[in-house]
This record gives structure tokens, sequence and C-alpha cells, in this order.
């Protein structure tokens, strides 16, 4: 496996595999790997002829200091993970490497309602920090596919879309979520929890398998309230959302009939550390 650091070292050496017409595919992410991460490392080895992943905790995501500073930094670990799964190339740059002080970071993209619901609406900042690495990073990598998980169903959306404004020539896969044996999402946060909140943490993916297997036997809001009720009543969760929404528009949805598609989706705090997770309901 190669490691780069240096932004343009990569992008010389991928364009180099590009002018010999070999597949690119990339995984983005902020390291603390994970099976769930190396799901899309799997699917991103069957699918094309080279893996790049990158691993930066992106600062300018964070909209809370402290999440920031706590995040888990677990590198060597992480490079043998990538190793042990056939990676071709591992990227860790460093900030200055990403964000030179001369690039300029304004995006001129409205995405509107799928960007200011859900995450966008409690997390302020955060997927304009997400857009504004991703693209970065996808003009240093120039893949020729993006691999990005449901687990995080709003970016994926939201980065699919600002590939299609940016008219990056690269195509947008989305992965499945990984899950513990016990339902409970895989999240490189999960690590920070202490044993009890641990299993505190499995009720938030056993509410959205509830919703599921419940759906239609009361409006999509009941079910909602009532979820967030059940999940509230513990003390170690504190819910921020339960929201059923459209897969494609992410608007609430009022009345089952009223969409084509629904997906249920949760951010709630566990202790102290914040997880999401979602659930397609059909
Ligand atoms: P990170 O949270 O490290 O996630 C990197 C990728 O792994 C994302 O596409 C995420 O959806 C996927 N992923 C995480 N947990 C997963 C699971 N349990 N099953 C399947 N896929 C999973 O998402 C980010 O980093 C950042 O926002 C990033 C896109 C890298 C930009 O900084």
């Amino acid at each position: 496996m190669i490691e780069f650091k240096n932004s343009e070292n990569l992008n010389k050496w991928s364009k180099a595999q590009r002018e010999k017409h070999l597949k690119i595919g990339f995984v983005p992410t902020m390291g603390a790997l994970h099976e769930g991460h190396i799901s899309l490392i799997e699917a991103a080895k069957t699918e094309n002829d080279l893996v790049i992943c990158s691993i930066f905790v992106n600062p300018t995501q964070f909209n809370e200091q402290e999440d920031f500073d706590k995040y888990p930094i677990t590198i060597e670990k992480d490079k043998d993970l990538l190793f042990q799964a056939g990676c071709h190339v591992v990227f860790i740059p460093d900030v200055a490497n990403i964000y030179p002080s001369s690039t300029a970071f304004d995006l001129e993209i409205d995405l509107g309602n799928i960007a200011n619901v859900l995450e966008g609406a409690h997390r302020p900042g955060h997927f304009e920090g997400v857009m504004q690495v991703v693209k970065r990073l996808l003009e240093i990598v120039e893949p020729n596919v993006l691999y990005l998980g449901k687990k995080d169903y709003q970016q994926y959306l939201i980065l699919k879309k600002m590939v299609s404004f940016y008219q990056f020539d690269i195509e947008v896969k989305q992965c499945p979520i990984v899950r513990e044996p016990d339902g409970l999402a895989m999240s490189s946060r999960n690590l920070r929890l202490k044993p009890v909140e641990r299993n505190a943490a499995v009720q938030l993916s056993k509410a959205l398998f509830a919703i599921q297997s419940d759906q239609f036997s009361s409006s999509p809001k009941a079910l909602s309230e009532k979820f967030t009720a059940n999940l509230n009543a513990n003390p170690l969760i504190d819910v921020e959302y339960l929201e059923i929404v459209s897969a494609e528009s992410l608007g609430k949805i009022d009345d089952w009939k009223d969409s084509e598609s629904a997906v249920a989706c949760i951010a709630a705090k566990v202790g102290s550390i914040r997880l999401i997770d979602n659930v397609t309901i059909y």
C-alpha cells in the first residue's frame, strides 16, 4: 500500500494511473476505521483497478469543538485494516495541505431543503464543511467512482448533488449500513461510548426497525412521537430528531400515501456522544 501525505504528489500519481486507463475508486473517511468503512473499500476493490482511501479529520465540518478534539485517531490500526483489505493507496494529508490559505472556499451551491433539514437543521455549517472537503479531495484524487455509506444518508444525497452541480465526471455509489450483531450501526464514535451507554445505544436501531415493522399501524407523526418518547424515557438517551421523510427530497411525510418512499432518520445523544442512524421503510 502506498502512503501519500502531499496532495500534489497524489494528484500526479492519480493522473498517471488515469492515463493508463486504470479505474480508480475513492473512499473518503475521517479514520478510526471499522467494518463499515472496510465494506466501502471492498466494494471499491471489486469494481475498480485501484482503491484510494483518505483519512482526514476535517475541522470545518465539526460544529462542536469538543467533538472535533475528541474524535478518535487510530492511524496505525487504520493502515493495518486498509492493507489487509487490499487498499492500494492511503492519503493522510494535514490541514495545511487540504486548506492552503490561497484556496477559495465559497461554495456557490444551494441545495435547498435536503441540506436544511435533519443534520442540516441541527448541525449548522456541517454540510458546508463536508462539501468543502469532499470537493477538494475529489479535485486531488480525481477518481472514477466515489463510495459513500448509507449510514450518512443525507450526506450521500448532498454529495451526489454536489458532484453533479460541479460536473465532476465521477459516479457516486452508496453502500449499505454495516451493523454490530445487536443492530447498532457501526460508527467511529461508538468507541467513545461507556459500557452502559453502549448498551443503551442499541435502542436507537431497535426503534428504527420497530417503526419499519409497525409502518401503517399509525401515521408517520404518531410513530415518530411514540418512539421518541420511548427512547427519551431512558435517562441516557436524548433524541434530537426522529423523523420519517421522503428518501428523495427528505421532506417530512404527514401521510404514508403522499410519498413513494420513506426513510426513518434519527440523531440522538447517548450520554454525551451524538449518534445517527436510518432505516428505509419502503
Ligand atoms: P466517516 O464518518 O469516517 O465515514 C466515511 C464513510 O464511511 C462515509 O461514507 C460513511 O457513510 C461510511 N460509513 C460510516 N459508518 C458506516 C457503516 N456503519 N456502514 C457503512 N458505511 C459507513 O462521513 C465522513 O467520514 C466524512 O463526512 C467525510 C465524507 C469523509 C468528509 O469528511
